[in-house]
């Protein structure tokens, strides 16, 4: 399996607020495009719902929704009712993009986390990163900080599964 995590989050783990991503830093979501290539992409209903509609489903990809809802319309998606049978869909490689629900859930099944490093800290978040247990997991690069053109400084960080 090849299972990436990929979120941004700030500096203290958030990741969302109200259903949609606070901060605006173009630059990751240019990585993201390039991290997911043409593959798979497994979301949960919320982070779904909060693509705007004309970039849903996101295009030269294949489209998972987690929801335990059998008749949600995703139209342009596939639904299925857990993460493991999201990654049985897709033949366990793909790229999990969030939420909060949907990265904790998928925790156990990751081989790569894709990180993001935004140096905000956003008051009345209301979505988290799950916890990188420095035990299981192990940096194999650590970007730099860098300025977006919006004036955000971010800094990329990747990790793999310690050998097990
Ligand atoms: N910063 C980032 O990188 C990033 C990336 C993505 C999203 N986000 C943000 O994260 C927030 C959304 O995250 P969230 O945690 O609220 O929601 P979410 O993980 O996107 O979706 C939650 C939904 O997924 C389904 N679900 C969750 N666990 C499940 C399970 N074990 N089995 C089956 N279905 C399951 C349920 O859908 P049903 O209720 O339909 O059953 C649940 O309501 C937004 O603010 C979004 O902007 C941030």
């Amino acid at each position: 399996m090849t299972v990436s995590l990929v979120w941004a989050q700030d500096l203290a783990g958030a990741i969302g607020k109200a259903n949609a991503i606070p901060w605006r830093v173009p630059e990751d979501m240019a990585r993201f495009k390039a991290l997911t290539g043409t593959g798979s992409v497994i979301m949960g209903r919320k982070t779904w719902e909060s693509l705007p509609a004309k970039f849903r489903p996101l295009p030269g990809r294949r489209n998972v929704v987690v929801t335990r809802n059998r008749a949600f319309d995703a139209s342009g998606a596939e639904i299925v009712p857990g993460v493991r049978e999201a990654l049985d869909l897709v033949g366990g490689v793909a790229s999990i993009m969030g939420g909060g629900e949907i990265y904790a859930a998928a925790m156990e099944f990751a081989t790569h986390l894709r990180i993001t490093e935004i140096d905000v800290f956003v008051d009345a978040a209301d979505a988290f990163a799950p916890e990188i247990d420095t035990d299981v997991w192990t940096v194999v690069e650590l970007g730099g900080w860098e300025t977006s053109k919006t004036g955000t400084r971010y800094r990329f960080v990747d990790y793999q599964r310690a050998a097990r």
